[in-house]
Protein backbone atom coordinates (compact mmCIF):
# COMPACT_ATOMS: atom_id res chain seq x y z
CA UNK A 1 0.00 0.00 0.00
CA UNK A 2 1.61 3.50 -0.65
CA UNK A 3 -0.29 7.05 0.41
CA UNK A 4 0.43 10.25 -0.62
CA UNK A 5 4.21 11.35 -0.70
CA UNK A 6 4.47 14.25 1.30
CA UNK A 7 8.35 14.39 2.05
CA UNK A 8 11.48 14.66 0.06
CA UNK A 9 12.41 11.96 -1.94
CA UNK A 10 15.34 11.13 0.82
CA UNK A 11 12.89 10.36 2.82
CA UNK A 12 11.67 6.68 3.13
CA UNK A 13 8.27 6.12 3.98
CA UNK A 14 6.81 2.74 4.79
CA UNK A 15 2.48 2.59 5.01
CA UNK A 16 0.24 0.02 5.80
CA UNK A 17 -3.65 -0.97 7.15
CA UNK A 18 -3.23 -2.52 9.96
CA UNK A 19 -5.28 -5.93 9.08
CA UNK A 20 -2.57 -6.06 6.50
CA UNK A 21 -0.16 -7.22 8.97
CA UNK A 22 -0.56 -10.88 10.81
CA UNK A 23 -1.45 -11.93 14.14
CA UNK A 24 1.96 -13.91 14.31
CA UNK A 25 4.05 -11.24 13.10
CA UNK A 26 2.27 -8.77 15.40
CA UNK A 27 2.10 -10.43 18.55
CA UNK A 28 6.38 -11.18 18.41
CA UNK A 29 6.57 -7.32 18.73
CA UNK A 30 6.64 -6.53 22.73
CA UNK A 31 4.08 -4.18 24.30
CA UNK A 32 5.91 -1.56 26.48
CA UNK A 33 4.38 -1.28 29.82
CA UNK A 34 2.52 2.16 28.81
CA UNK A 35 0.71 -0.02 26.10
CA UNK A 36 -0.30 -2.76 28.18
CA UNK A 37 -4.02 -1.36 29.29
CA UNK A 38 -4.46 0.24 25.73
CA UNK A 39 -7.32 -1.18 23.76
CA UNK A 40 -6.65 -3.74 21.28
CA UNK A 41 -6.91 -1.67 18.18
CA UNK A 42 -4.07 0.58 20.19
CA UNK A 43 -2.01 -1.77 20.47
CA UNK A 44 -2.32 -3.19 17.28
CA UNK A 45 -1.84 0.61 16.18
CA UNK A 46 1.35 0.59 17.95
CA UNK A 47 2.81 -2.99 16.60
CA UNK A 48 1.90 -1.89 12.83
CA UNK A 49 3.32 1.69 13.21
CA UNK A 50 6.47 -0.43 14.78
CA UNK A 51 6.63 -2.78 11.55
CA UNK A 52 5.99 0.49 9.31
CA UNK A 53 8.92 1.95 10.81
CA UNK A 54 11.70 -1.06 10.72
CA UNK A 55 10.80 -1.35 6.77
CA UNK A 56 11.69 2.38 6.83
CA UNK A 57 14.91 1.80 8.29
CA UNK A 58 15.66 -1.29 6.56
CA UNK A 59 15.30 1.04 3.29
CA UNK A 60 17.85 3.21 4.64
CA UNK A 61 20.14 0.84 5.17
CA UNK A 62 19.81 0.12 8.79
CA UNK A 63 18.79 -3.48 9.49
CA UNK A 64 17.02 -5.90 12.09
CA UNK A 65 16.20 -2.54 14.13
CA UNK A 66 12.84 -1.35 15.74
CA UNK A 67 11.96 1.98 18.04
CA UNK A 68 11.36 1.86 21.51
CA UNK A 69 9.35 4.40 22.95
CA UNK A 70 11.15 7.71 24.33
CA UNK A 71 10.37 9.10 27.83
CA UNK A 72 8.57 12.14 25.51
CA UNK A 73 5.99 9.71 23.92
CA UNK A 74 7.72 9.52 21.03
CA UNK A 75 9.82 6.58 19.00
CA UNK A 76 13.30 6.39 20.34
CA UNK A 77 15.26 6.31 17.12
CA UNK A 78 18.19 4.15 16.11
CA UNK A 79 21.60 6.11 16.22
CA UNK A 80 21.89 8.37 13.10
CA UNK A 81 18.70 8.72 12.12
CA UNK A 82 15.19 10.49 12.71
CA UNK A 83 11.60 9.55 11.86
CA UNK A 84 8.49 9.73 12.54
CA UNK A 85 5.03 7.61 12.92
CA UNK A 86 1.43 8.31 12.54
CA UNK A 87 -2.35 6.39 12.36
CA UNK A 88 -5.73 7.61 11.56
CA UNK A 89 -8.03 5.01 11.50
CA UNK A 90 -7.03 1.80 10.14
CA UNK A 91 -3.78 3.70 8.19
CA UNK A 92 -0.51 3.74 9.67
CA UNK A 93 2.96 5.27 8.55
CA UNK A 94 6.24 5.66 9.33
CA UNK A 95 9.17 7.43 8.06
CA UNK A 96 12.32 7.46 8.23
CA UNK A 97 15.80 9.98 6.99
CA UNK A 98 19.42 9.84 7.77
CA UNK A 99 20.38 12.03 10.50
CA UNK A 100 23.26 13.53 8.02
CA UNK A 101 20.33 14.03 5.68
CA UNK A 102 17.67 15.59 8.39
CA UNK A 103 17.74 17.49 11.58
CA UNK A 104 13.57 16.39 12.29
CA UNK A 105 10.96 14.66 10.77
CA UNK A 106 6.72 14.55 11.32
CA UNK A 107 4.01 12.84 9.44
CA UNK A 108 0.52 13.03 10.37
CA UNK A 109 -2.69 11.99 8.33
CA UNK A 110 -5.90 13.27 10.04
CA UNK A 111 -9.26 11.97 9.17
CA UNK A 112 -11.56 14.82 7.38
CA UNK A 113 -14.20 14.80 10.16
CA UNK A 114 -18.53 15.31 10.57
CA UNK A 115 -18.74 19.40 10.82
CA UNK A 116 -19.86 19.45 14.38
CA UNK A 117 -16.52 17.68 15.26
CA UNK A 118 -14.47 19.71 12.84
CA UNK A 119 -16.02 22.79 15.36
CA UNK A 120 -14.74 21.03 18.56
CA UNK A 121 -11.01 20.52 16.88
CA UNK A 122 -10.82 23.90 15.65
CA UNK A 123 -11.72 25.36 19.02
CA UNK A 124 -8.80 23.41 20.78
CA UNK A 125 -6.21 23.73 17.76
CA UNK A 126 -6.88 26.01 15.12
CA UNK A 127 -8.00 29.14 14.83
CA UNK A 128 -10.47 31.31 12.53
CA UNK A 129 -7.94 33.18 10.98
CA UNK A 130 -5.99 29.84 9.63
CA UNK A 131 -9.20 27.73 8.94
CA UNK A 132 -10.25 30.33 6.77
CA UNK A 133 -7.12 30.90 5.07
CA UNK A 134 -6.90 27.59 4.45
CA UNK A 135 -10.57 27.51 2.96
CA UNK A 136 -10.07 30.80 0.78
CA UNK A 137 -6.53 29.17 -1.08
CA UNK A 138 -7.38 26.03 -1.65
CA UNK A 139 -11.61 26.38 -1.83
CA UNK A 140 -12.19 23.33 0.32
CA UNK A 141 -14.92 23.07 3.12
CA UNK A 142 -14.57 24.05 6.80
CA UNK A 143 -14.09 20.22 7.99
CA UNK A 144 -11.23 20.33 5.64
CA UNK A 145 -9.47 23.15 6.43
CA UNK A 146 -9.63 22.10 9.88
CA UNK A 147 -7.90 18.71 9.27
CA UNK A 148 -5.13 20.05 7.20
CA UNK A 149 -4.57 22.87 9.82
CA UNK A 150 -3.89 19.67 12.64
CA UNK A 151 -2.34 17.95 10.63
CA UNK A 152 -0.17 20.47 10.18
CA UNK A 153 0.35 20.99 13.43
CA UNK A 154 0.70 17.64 14.85
CA UNK A 155 3.68 17.18 11.98
CA UNK A 156 5.40 20.42 13.54
CA UNK A 157 5.28 18.86 17.09
CA UNK A 158 6.69 15.70 16.12
CA UNK A 159 8.95 16.97 13.76
CA UNK A 160 10.40 19.62 16.42
CA UNK A 161 9.58 18.57 20.22
CA UNK A 162 12.36 15.62 20.21
CA UNK A 163 14.72 18.43 19.14
CA UNK A 164 13.22 21.53 21.67
CA UNK A 165 12.45 18.95 24.63
CA UNK A 166 9.74 20.55 25.86
CA UNK A 167 5.95 20.19 24.87
CA UNK A 168 4.22 23.34 22.91
CA UNK A 169 0.54 23.88 22.44
CA UNK A 170 -1.74 24.67 19.33
CA UNK A 171 -1.23 28.46 19.34
CA UNK A 172 2.13 28.46 19.74
CA UNK A 173 2.81 27.83 15.81
CA UNK A 174 0.31 28.99 13.11
CA UNK A 175 -0.28 27.46 9.79
CA UNK A 176 -0.36 29.88 6.87
CA UNK A 177 0.42 30.24 3.11
CA UNK A 178 -1.12 27.10 2.20
CA UNK A 179 -0.63 26.87 -1.12
CA UNK A 180 -2.47 24.15 -3.67
CA UNK A 181 -0.38 24.64 -6.66
CA UNK A 182 2.59 23.58 -4.79
CA UNK A 183 0.83 21.84 -2.00
CA UNK A 184 2.97 22.97 0.65
CA UNK A 185 2.68 25.04 3.76
CA UNK A 186 4.05 27.42 6.04
CA UNK A 187 4.07 26.77 9.75
CA UNK A 188 5.29 30.09 11.66
CA UNK A 189 6.28 29.52 15.40
CA UNK A 190 4.94 32.13 17.62
CA UNK A 191 7.33 31.63 20.81
CA UNK A 192 10.93 31.00 21.53
CA UNK A 193 10.91 26.48 22.01
CA UNK A 194 14.28 26.70 22.05
CA UNK A 195 17.57 28.91 21.57
CA UNK A 196 17.52 27.34 17.65
CA UNK A 197 14.08 27.70 17.40
CA UNK A 198 12.86 31.30 18.32
CA UNK A 199 9.37 32.78 17.58
CA UNK A 200 8.97 33.82 13.86
CA UNK A 201 11.11 31.00 12.55
CA UNK A 202 9.22 29.27 9.71
CA UNK A 203 9.30 25.58 8.49
CA UNK A 204 8.10 24.12 5.57
CA UNK A 205 6.18 21.29 5.14
CA UNK A 206 3.40 19.26 2.21
CA UNK A 207 0.02 18.04 2.04
CA UNK A 208 -2.27 16.16 0.47
CA UNK A 209 -5.85 15.92 0.20
CA UNK A 210 -6.60 12.53 -0.61
CA UNK A 211 -9.67 10.68 -0.25
CA UNK A 212 -11.45 11.18 3.61
CA UNK A 213 -7.88 12.06 4.73
CA UNK A 214 -5.30 14.80 5.01
CA UNK A 215 -1.58 14.34 5.07
CA UNK A 216 0.84 16.05 5.96
CA UNK A 217 5.01 16.09 6.10
CA UNK A 218 7.27 18.11 7.06
CA UNK A 219 11.59 17.35 6.76
CA UNK A 220 14.12 19.74 7.90
CA UNK A 221 17.35 19.23 5.90
CA UNK A 222 20.69 19.54 7.54
C1 LIG B 1 1.54 13.62 20.00
C2 LIG B 1 0.55 14.05 18.91
C3 LIG B 1 1.21 15.14 18.05
C4 LIG B 1 0.24 12.81 18.02
O1 LIG B 1 -0.56 13.14 16.92
P1 LIG B 1 -1.96 12.40 16.67
O2 LIG B 1 -2.49 12.90 15.37
O3 LIG B 1 -2.80 12.56 17.88
O4 LIG B 1 -1.63 10.84 16.57
P2 LIG B 1 -0.84 10.01 15.47
O5 LIG B 1 -1.42 8.66 15.44
O6 LIG B 1 -0.74 10.72 14.18
O7 LIG B 1 0.62 9.91 16.08
C5 LIG B 1 0.88 9.07 17.17
C6 LIG B 1 2.36 8.86 17.15
O8 LIG B 1 3.00 10.12 17.43
C7 LIG B 1 4.30 9.82 17.88
N1 LIG B 1 4.61 10.69 19.00
C8 LIG B 1 4.00 10.76 20.19
N2 LIG B 1 4.60 11.67 20.97
C9 LIG B 1 5.61 12.18 20.24
C10 LIG B 1 6.62 13.16 20.50
N3 LIG B 1 6.69 13.79 21.66
N4 LIG B 1 7.52 13.43 19.53
C11 LIG B 1 7.48 12.79 18.35
N5 LIG B 1 6.55 11.85 18.04
C12 LIG B 1 5.63 11.57 18.98
C13 LIG B 1 4.31 8.35 18.30
O9 LIG B 1 5.05 7.63 17.33
C14 LIG B 1 2.85 7.95 18.23
O10 LIG B 1 2.61 6.61 17.82
P3 LIG B 1 3.09 5.36 18.72
O11 LIG B 1 2.70 5.69 20.12
O12 LIG B 1 2.37 4.20 18.16
O13 LIG B 1 4.58 5.32 18.53
C15 LIG B 1 -0.78 14.61 19.47
O14 LIG B 1 -1.56 13.59 20.05
C16 LIG B 1 -0.58 15.66 20.56
O15 LIG B 1 -0.38 15.35 21.73
N6 LIG B 1 -0.70 16.94 20.18
C17 LIG B 1 -0.64 18.01 21.17
C18 LIG B 1 0.62 18.81 20.97
C19 LIG B 1 0.56 19.51 19.64
O16 LIG B 1 0.22 18.95 18.63
N7 LIG B 1 0.91 20.78 19.66
C20 LIG B 1 0.80 21.53 18.44
C21 LIG B 1 2.00 22.33 18.24
S1 LIG B 1 1.73 23.49 16.92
Amino acid sequence: MSLPRVLPAWVSQVSMYLEELDDATANAIALPSAYLMATPERQRAYRVGRVCASRALEQIGVRGAMPAVHENGGPAWPNGTVGSITHAMSLVAAAVAARRQCCGLGIDIEPITSLEKAHSLASRGATTGEVFGVMENLQVDYATAVALILAAKHSLYKCLHPQVGRSFSYLDASIENVQGSTARFRARLKVMLSPAWVGGTIVTGQFDIAGDFVHTGIAIPC
